[in-house]
């Protein structure tokens, strides 16, 4: 049985999941193996710097996958910003369907070439205010992660379970729910707050095709809900992470007020990704609370298959508390 929502109608995919877009990890692979699993994957962009490298990033995908996938611009401020307007003449030329985008404000600049390109335009968000923005701009649908997500948290620090209803009841097009969704009961639990699917990055950390090193997906394996700190508060930045020796360097650096000189070089990208690649603690490794839900590396079929057949175990328990 598969579950029908808006958002598999829209986006023409199988499952009301998407696998969110990851700095350093949601390459090709990872996002072909979502989009393959019936999920919808996301590339992320920001991970290259070449527009070469870019484009062969997205015929990658394309040969991997015949089925729809996405790819993520960011709008977080960034040391090396690259316009995103070289990345959409990429994603035009290559015939990307759809566009979803991320940051700490809405991409006004660039939604009208979305919208002229024929391309759908998802955009993340953690509140409500922020949702009601990309809606009233045009987006065809609005993803709010809450407080318990991993990644960029922002500032507004509201639970999933009082973000996504408020949302939803805010809003006239489909929203996407996440932060803490790492099963079928998470997934269920949102369809029931009115979202029309879901995004999950940290289960998907464990996916044998995410490009982590397999020491730092075990000990991830042996994380739970505690696991996880916040990090560059004071910098405006916040985002949740693992619990390691590098998080708890930045904490102790944040507290003493130490300038961001001395912060620099343990949340650099390229030093992140030299670690993600290498059996060390992970560097500074976004993760979320529902990190305590996933226990197992699977491939990334058998993640989403098991989600969607929890979901359905899930759904036919509760029509069985109402059995009239
Ligand atoms: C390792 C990692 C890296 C991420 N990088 C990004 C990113 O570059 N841009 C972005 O918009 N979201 C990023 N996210 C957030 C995810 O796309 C997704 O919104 C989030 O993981 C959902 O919450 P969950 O972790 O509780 O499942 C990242 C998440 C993780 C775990």
């Amino acid at each position: 049985m598969a579950l029908k929502t808006k958002i598999t109608e829209l986006f023409g995919i199988e499952h009301p999941i998407v696998g969110g877009t990851m700095m350093h990890l949601a390459l090709a692979d990872y996002t072909a193996a979502v989009s393959e699993a019936g999920g919808l994957g996301v590339l992320a962009s920001a991970n290259y710097k070449d527009m070469g490298e870019f484009r062969a990033a997205l015929q990658a995908v394309k040969a991997k996958t015949k089925k729809p996938f996405a790819v993520n611009l960011n709008f977080f401020p960034a040391l090396n910003q690259i316009d995103n307007n070289l990345y959409l003449d990429v994603m035009i030329d290559e015939g990307v369907p759809i566009v979803e985008s991320s940051g700490h404000k809405a991409p006004e600049e660039v939604v009208g070439r979305i919208k002229a390109a024929g391309m759908k335009w998802m955009h993340k968000c953690v509140g409500v205010r922020y949702a009601k923005k990309a809606a009233g701009l045009g987006a065809d649908v609005v993803t709010v992660v809450g407080y318990e997500n991993g990644g960029a948290t922002g500032t507004l620090d509201i639970t999933t379970l009082c973000l996504v209803p408020r949302v939803v009841d805010s809003l006239g097009v489909p929203v996407i729910g996440g932060g803490g969704v790492a099963d079928g009961r998470g997934l269920a639990a949102l369809l029931a707050l009115g979202a029309e699917g879901v995004i999950m990055g940290t289960r998907l950390l464990l996916a044998e095709e995410t490009p982590l090193h397999p020491e730092i997906k075990q000990a991830l394996c042996e994380a739970d809900e505690l696991s996880t700190k916040l990090v560059l508060r004071k910098l405006q930045n916040t985002h949740r992470v693992l619990d390691n020796e590098t998080s708890r360097k930045v904490v102790e650096m944040e507290e003493r007020d130490a300038p961001f000189e001395e912060i620099l070089p343990l949340i650099a990208g390229m030093v992140t990704k030299e670690k993600f690649a290498a059996a060390t603690d992970g560097g500074l490794l976004a993760c979320g609370q529902g990190i305590g839900l996933c226990k197992e590396i699977q491939p990334m079929a058998e993640i989403i298959a098991d989600i969607v057949a929890e979901a359905e175990r899930t759904m036919a328990r509760l029509r069985g508390i109402f059995p009239n």
